[in-house]
């Protein structure tokens, strides 16, 4: 059984996340989707948020063999761990490439056993991003586009309620 990792902060679930994950379903025989911390960025969703928010994702987006999980720890542990062969990663742009090329190179160092695997966005995806859904959505605008549709009031009401604080 082929198991493959879609790792990320998923702050939150964006619709170019979910494409990622839907094309990874169709090349492996199960996918794990989990939420981790990234050094350099602050949540605004907690981790249990962002899990919530993605299992209603996958549950939307019918996946079947499609779980969701977090981990605190070493991503090429994780995989290791959860016997994964594949770290699957989304690249929009040429300059996701060198930070994304790093972190593959680390991963394979930290384990031999997996191998990172690149699916490029498709065109419609290239310009999201979880930062610029909660810029556009803090300032009132409309992310219908970005997200999946059964999240809409939840991020809504979340970002709501930080502009009130
Ligand atoms: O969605 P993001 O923020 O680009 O995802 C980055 C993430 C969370 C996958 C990355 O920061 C990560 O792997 N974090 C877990 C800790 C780890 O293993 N760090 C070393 C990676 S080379």
């Amino acid at each position: 059984m082929k198991i493959a990792i879609c790792p990320g902060s998923f702050d939150p679930v964006t619709l170019g996340h979910v494409d990622i994950i839907r094309r990874a379903s169709q090349l492996f025989d199960q996918v794990i989707v989990v939420v981790m911390s990234n050094v350099s960025k602050s949540p605004l969703f907690s981790q249990v948020e962002r899990m919530d928010l993605l299992q209603r994702a996958v549950k939307e987006a019918d996946l079947h063999n499609v779980t969701v999980d977090c981990y605190d720890g070493l991503l090429a542990e994780y995989a290791h761990s959860r016997r994964a062969t594949a770290i699957v990663k989304g690249l929009r742009a040429m300059s996701d490439f060198e930070y994304e090329f790093q972190m593959a190179l680390t991963n394979r160092k930290l384990n031999p056993e997996v191998e990172t695997v690149f699916l490029t966005t498709t065109a419609d995806h290239m310009y999201l991003s979880s930062s610029l859904v909660k810029q556009v959505a803090l300032l009132g605008g409309d992310i219908s586009d970005f997200v999946p549709s059964c999240l809409l009031p939840y991020i809504i009401d979340k970002l709501r309620k930080e502009t009130e604080q």
